[in-house]
């Protein structure tokens, strides 16, 4: 079955377990009204408002139709570029809005059937009629929640369709594209895409999509990355060594000895145990694609402000763009946030990296030694003191 209703209980029309087994990273899916009747927390206006503020990544797409030429713009845009639009034929793109609005963050707990940490971002679209970014693949998982207007899309579940892109477009457009199956979606409406699925949406009325897309690290980022830490540690003395070596059969061999002592060098500096393995991915994928380094404040607040506050209804809140995992490390634990490991215990790793605020009763409830970490991470900018609402 491709296409499916939900339910009141399940929003993707079947228990979480039976879309992991049978669609997740294999197949389409299109739910019907998996958000009932759902209404955008946020007006086009207001997306548009935000692609003309400094640091967010915002696209234009233009397609001039009759030439089939197509056009990209970067933002941040003036915002007298967006009554110049013509009223057909082009898209807004804003990336990260699970950043910039807590409504629209708040859909992402719809999808805890999956790591958070595998989870990319929230990308909103805006587009007039005609609108769309022209048929692609992604390399990501996505669902994308209709979320005002209608768009049809297309999409090729045919694994053997060509894959090749048009070389006088700057976007990755397909040459080729021959849809298998076509549906209009509606608001609520929802399409599940596994990584590599040519698609192509295009606006029917104006319309809003949210793209919820997912993160997966090329084997190649993932070791170059490990590649690069390990080479700060590692001194030049450590070289290739041959102490057993006994006289060649043959001087242009490279024998079982020689290949034997070139394992053992990867051997020795790849992560040995799931530990290990853990401890450098939760840095690497809580770094992962970030737009944004947190900086720390310059006047972190002191702990007896944090304590003042918290006193007062305020809360320890996790930095938008704090990106939290949790690994166990043998009886402790370490929590990652943005590239960086702190040790402590599962439970409070636990607590930290779900990225709910801590208020304080949770933080008197807790030791010293995890009071002192809840203040590193506010002096570093992690966790960010909030007042309590209607307070200063
Ligand atoms: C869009 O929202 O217009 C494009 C989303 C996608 O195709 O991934
Ligand atoms: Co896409």
């Amino acid at each position: 079955m491709i296409e499916v209703r939900a339910s009141d209980k399940h929003f993707l029309g079947m228990p979480a377990a039976r879309f992991l087994r049978d669609y997740w990273q294999r197949k389409p899916l299109l739910v019907r009204q998996a958000f009932p009747r759902y209404q955008a927390p946020l007006t086009p206006e207001d997306l548009a408002g935000l692609a003309c503020e400094e640091g967010v990544l915002a696209r234009l797409v233009r397609h001039d139709r009759k030439n089939d030429r197509w056009s990209v713009a970067t933002g941040p845009f003036p915002e007298s570029s967006f009554p110049k639009l013509p009223k057909k034929d082009w898209t807004l793109l804003v990336q990260d809005m699970d950043k910039w609005d807590a409504d629209v963050r708040a859909l992402l707990d719809h999808f805890d059937f999956l790591p958070r940490w595998r989870l990319d971002d929230i990308m909103i679209s805006f587009a007039a009629p005609g609108g769309s970014v022209g048929a692609h693949v992604d390399q990501y998982d996505v669902f994308l929640l209709q979320a005002q207007g209608r768009r049809r899309w297309q999409i090729d579940v045919d694994p053997t369709a060509p894959r090749e892109f048009r070389e006088d477009v700057e976007l990755k457009l397909l040459k080729q594209f021959k849809p298998s199956h076509e549906w209009v979606l509606e608001p609520g409406d929802m399409l599940y895409l596994p990584p590599g699925v040519p698609h192509h949406g295009e606006a029917i009325d104006a319309c809003l999509t949210f793209s919820v897309g997912m993160r997966a690290p090329s084997h190649a980022e993932l070791l170059s990355d490990w590649a690069d830490g390990l080479l700060q540690h590692l001194s030049e003395d450590l070289r290739y060594s041959d102490g057993d070596l006994k006289s060649p059969k043959d001087v242009a061999e490279i024998d079982a000895a020689a290949s034997e002592r070139v394992l053992e060098i990867f051997r020795r500096h790849v992560p040995g145990n799931r530990e290990e393995a853990a401890a450098f991915f939760g840095r690497f994928i809580t770094n992962y694609r970030n737009a944004v380094d947190i900086a720390a404040p310059p006047r972190p607040p002191t702990l007896a402000k944090i304590e003042s506050q918290l006193a007062k209804g305020g809360r320890l809140e996790s930095h938008p763009y704090a990106r939290w995992a949790w690994s166990r490390d043998g009886n402790g634990a370490l929590v990652f946030v943005n590239g960086r490991s702190f040790a402590t215990t599962p439970e409070l790793a636990s607590r930290i990296a779900s990225g709910r605020a801590i208020g304080s009763d949770e933080y008197h409830g807790s030791g010293p030694e995890h009071r002192a970490l809840l203040h590193a991470l506010t002096n570093q900018g992690y966790l960010l003191l909030a007042a309590a609402p209607g307070r200063k």
